[in-house]
């Protein structure tokens, strides 16, 4: 394991994005980051985020860089507040050079903000000193977008809700991400990028009017309870068909609860739809492929890694203008050796 150099200078790390098998939809306090819910995810092997920080002496602002171009409105907004949490936990008000490189289409329902903000966690608590833990560097990572307390970890992590009375500093603590054992699962995601522009409601906004407006969101909360109980067997046991089912059906729960929204939001495109059709035909050919959807009209597929190059090319020829994309389990998020360069 790299160890944080000393403080003030460069510090940089990777992250790779996470896909949840068992959705995070929801929070009890938009403040702390804190979920409704419980989720699992996998986490990938593309897309990573390198992301480097530099406490800047004498400099009245911080400085951010997002894949070349300076960050503006609201991600400059999440990045800054994210460093005055640091810089208030490390007891100091220097400000920062923050440097990011994305390789996720931005925005595109591919979970960015999961890499980003693991990657600037690690990063930032390094470049102010802190010296934490996986588990703290996981609870500080949420605190900039919820599904980036589970990028800290590789394979497969569980993002606890934790105790839902507690509040404050009881309630910081119980949230965070650990690793969950998966028995040579041997899993890929055939991504299908049907559409790769920005959303037209973030997912932070549309969780809120979910959780404030649609009567289907308590009973869909209920059932992802069970649902991760039963994830947790079939992962396990290596199901990957039961573990492929249930993630379905958590995915489908979790749009159902935003179409029946006030007013509805609906992410899934007619290609969506078209992708999950050509993924029921490759089930009843015999393949074991399930989907899952996130806060946009891309879908993503699980399988045995086997069988992804058969899937890739069914959810190709089914979305003919859009890009497919072939990931398996991933790394934890770390630090890199110097300034990574
Ligand atoms: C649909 O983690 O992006 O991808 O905490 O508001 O930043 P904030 O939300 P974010 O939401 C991800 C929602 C999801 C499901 C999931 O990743 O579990």
């Amino acid at each position: 394991m790299v160890r944080p150099q000393k403080r003030g200078a460069e510090h940089a790390a990777v992250a790779h994005p996470n896909i949840a098998l068992i959705k995070y939809w929801g929070k009890r306090d938009e403040q702390l980051v804190l979920p409704r819910v419980d989720s699992l995810s996998m986490t990938l092997d593309i897309f990573p985020t390198t992301t480097r920080v530099r406490p800047a002496p004498g400099a009245d602002h911080d400085v951010v860089t997002l894949n070349g171009a300076p960050a503006e409105g609201e991600a400059l907004r999440r990045v800054v507040a994210f460093l005055d949490l640091v810089r208030s936990r490390a007891g100091q008000e220097l400000r920062a050079v923050v440097d990011s490189e994305n390789t996720v289409p931005t925005g595109a329902g591919l979970a960015s903000s999961a890499s980003g903000f693991a990657a600037l966690a690690v990063a930032a608590a390094a470049a102010y000193g802190l010296d934490l833990d996986a588990t703290a560097l996981s609870r500080l990572a949420r605190r900039g977008s919820g599904s980036a307390s589970r990028s800290l970890f590789g394979g497969f992590a569980l993002w606890h809700a934790g105790p839902p009375h507690a509040t404050g500093k009881q309630a910081d603590l119980g949230s965070y991400a650990e690793p969950v054992p998966a028995a040579d699962l041997d899993p890929a995601l055939v991504i299908a990028v049907v559409n790769a522009g920005p959303k037209a409601i973030s997912s932070r906004e549309a969780m809120r009017r979910t959780v404030d407006t649609s009567p289907l969101y308590e009973p869909w909360a209920r059932s992802s309870a069970d649902d991760l109980t039963e994830m947790r067997a079939a992962l396990r046991r290596a199901d990957l068909e039961a573990v492929g089912e249930i993630a379905e059906r958590n995915a489908l729960g979790m749009h159902a609860t935003m179409l029946a929204a006030r007013p509805a939001v609906r992410y899934l495109a007619p290609a969506t739809l078209t992708v999950l059709d050509s993924v029921l035909q490759l089930r009843r050919d015999g393949i074991p492929a399930y989907t899952t959807m996130d806060a946009g009209p891309n879908v993503k597929v699980l399988c045995h890694r086997a069988d992804a190059d058969r899937v890739a090319e069914t959810v190709r020829a089914a979305a003919p203008g859009g890009s497919v994309l072939v990931a398996g389990p991933g790394p934890g998020a770390r630090l890199l050796p110097g300034d990574g360069r």
